[in-house]
């Protein structure tokens, strides 16, 4: 087997493969579905290794994804295994690392396709199987997202993206598209967020009742990426306006992962999400339809009677799933990649200089005190929670002494600043002369911009700034807040918490991309 760029490569979300690579696989994408359609040589594709295992775990159901990978791996003709999840050891509470590791043993090299309830599995399996892999010196699985509850569904971009380059004549200048539909609970629109970056200038209209609108998250992302965004909640009110995209993308009410509240309303959250027969006159020439699929027969959001019409550009839409699947396949089984030449995603560096040392030179001394005695050894932590509320102060002092175990002898309070009037808390610690990094680390988790002082006979020795870290992880009292997410508790599945600051310093879980405020993180 050949080992390129591409073998042992993990796509959770379409942002793992870099625009370069994603070009890339469009480009090869052409190049066979126009060698398939006029019956030329296909051999160049095709990774031909009976030591390759494929593995299809579907633990959600699928007709689509699941059908185009069987045929896509037959066409490769390699070795195709059907994960049975009703009659696997996961009703035996047999979690997904050690599922996976038993199946990566069973070939010289494993490319895994997961479709999961749970959201971040595939990001869970790409941190447990590089262990085993190192361990017992196998190569690295190759591992894809075949979809992951309301997260996203990298594969689906991949279609959708060529689908609508390939209406373009592969120009890739612009796009104007709408989104319709249920944005909230569906995952293919959220990887649209990122997969429509291939267009250099991007124009979103979303349409969704606001129960069902785009996460506030992937709204955010798609304005950082430069995308003009615009909301509507029906079809109708988009109507009424003049700048109507020729690019529909529906998505069908995702009844599944809804709550109760919502299920009620299902008929008139599909009123305003369905295209009906009124609209044709409305809607501007050259217009297509596209949808993931399936479509709801109770539900269509999309009628019955555009199926024989121009509008219809779903069925080809469907039809380019195996064409890229099967070339994503040949990239991650190491037959195409050796002719890329571009730039493959940087790894992100993040950085240690939260925990800033600042000068300590002092003229004069501290006013720190531990009840009405000035502080002579110790550690004094100030500026806690400085310019908040009195409330949050108090709940973050509180949280320091929780997380940080400090039961110790200890003074703390909440005051006025004589500077800027602003609130602030102090906790001063006498006799405590060391703070480990670990629980300098703890602390810029929990009172960010606060500041550290050792104070040693009255002067303070050394003083340290704390930032807000740009990565928040392995802390045991630490946990994502989203139920369906794979490193949540209840699942038991062990897998290391990790959060990641975003630009508005939110953090954001690495498995599930759910956003928390730096206090929600904490299990407190
Ligand atoms: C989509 C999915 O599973 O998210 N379907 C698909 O993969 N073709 C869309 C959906 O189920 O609505």
């Amino acid at each position: 087997m050949n080992d390129t760029k591409f073998t042992g490569r993990c796509l959770s979300v379409i942002n793992d493969l870099s625009l370069d690579e994603q070009m890339y696989l469009y480009r090869k994408t052409k190049e066979l579905k126009d060698a398939t359609i006029n019956g030329k040589k296909t051999d160049q594709f095709i990774v031909n290794d009976k030591n390759i295992g494929a593995y299809l775990v579907f633990l959600e159901s699928s007709t689509r994804t699941k059908e185009s990978f069987v045929n896509a791996i037959k066409f490769h003709n390699i070795k195709t295994n059907i994960f049975d999840a009703a009659h696997s050891s996961f009703n035996k509470k047999e979690s997904y690392s050690d599922t996976f590791k038993m199946l990566t043993t069973y070939s010289k090299y494993s490319i895994f396709i997961v479709r999961s309830k749970l959201e971040g599995v595939t990001r869970w399996l790409k941190y447990s199987l590089s262990q085993l892999s190192e361990r017992l010196d196998l190569p690295m699985p190759a591992i894809i997202n075949a979809g992951d509850g309301k997260h996203e569904h990298p594969t689906q971009e991949i279609l959708d993206e060529y689908t609508f380059l390939e209406k373009n004549n592969f120009n890739n200048n612009e796009i104007h598209i709408a989104l319709i539909g249920d944005l909230n609970h569906g995952r293919t629109v959220h990887s649209k967020t990122d997969g429509l970056k291939i267009f250099k200038n991007v124009k979103v209209d979303l349409i969704a009742p606001s129960k069902l609108a785009m996460p506030e998250y992937y709204k955010n992302k798609m304005k950082q990426n430069g995308f003009d965004i615009t909301e509507y909640d029906s079809i109708e009110k988009y109507l009424a306006q003049k700048k109507v995209a020729k690019l529909w993308y529906f998505t069908r009410l995702q009844l599944e992962r809804m709550g109760e509240d919502d299920l009620k309303n299902a008929s008139v959250f599909a009123k305003s999400i369905s295209f009906r027969n009124e609209f044709f006159d409305k809607i501007p020439e050259g217009t297509k339809f596209y949808h993931p699929l399936p479509r709801n027969r109770e539900y269509p959001t999309i009628p019955f009677s555009t199926d024989n019409t121009t509008l219809n550009g779903y069925d080809e839409q469907a039809m380019n799933g195996y064409y890229t699947r099967t070339v994503l396949i040949s990239m991650f089984g190491g037959q195409l990649g050796k002719d890329f030449n571009g730039n493959h995603n940087k790894t992100i560096k993040h950085s240690s200089d939260f925990i800033e040392e600042v000068s300590a030179i002092n003229k004069t001394k501290p006013e720190y005190k531990i009840g009405t005695k000035p502080v002579i050894d110790g550690i004094v932590i100030d500026h806690i929670g400085k310019g908040e509320n009195i409330e949050t102060i108090w709940e973050q002092i509180h949280n320091i002494r929780k997380i940080l175990n400090l039961n110790i002898v200890s003074s703390h309070g909440v005051y006025k600043s004589h500077k800027d009037g602003k609130f602030k808390g102090v906790l001063s610690l006498p006799d405590l002369m060391q703070f480990k990094e670990l629980q300098m680390k703890k602390l810029a988790a929990i009172a960010p911009e606060s500041t550290l002082n050792i104070i040693k006979n009255s002067v303070v020795q050394n003083k340290f700034r704390i930032h807000m870290p740009p990565r928040i992880y392995d802390f045991q009292e630490i946990s994502c807040k989203n139920p369906n997410c794979i490193s949540h508790p209840n699942h038991h599945e062990k897998a290391l918490t990790e959060f990641h600051k975003t630009s508005d310093n939110k953090f954001i879980c690495k498995y599930c991309d759910k956003v928390h405020t730096f206090k929600e993180i904490w299990n407190i």
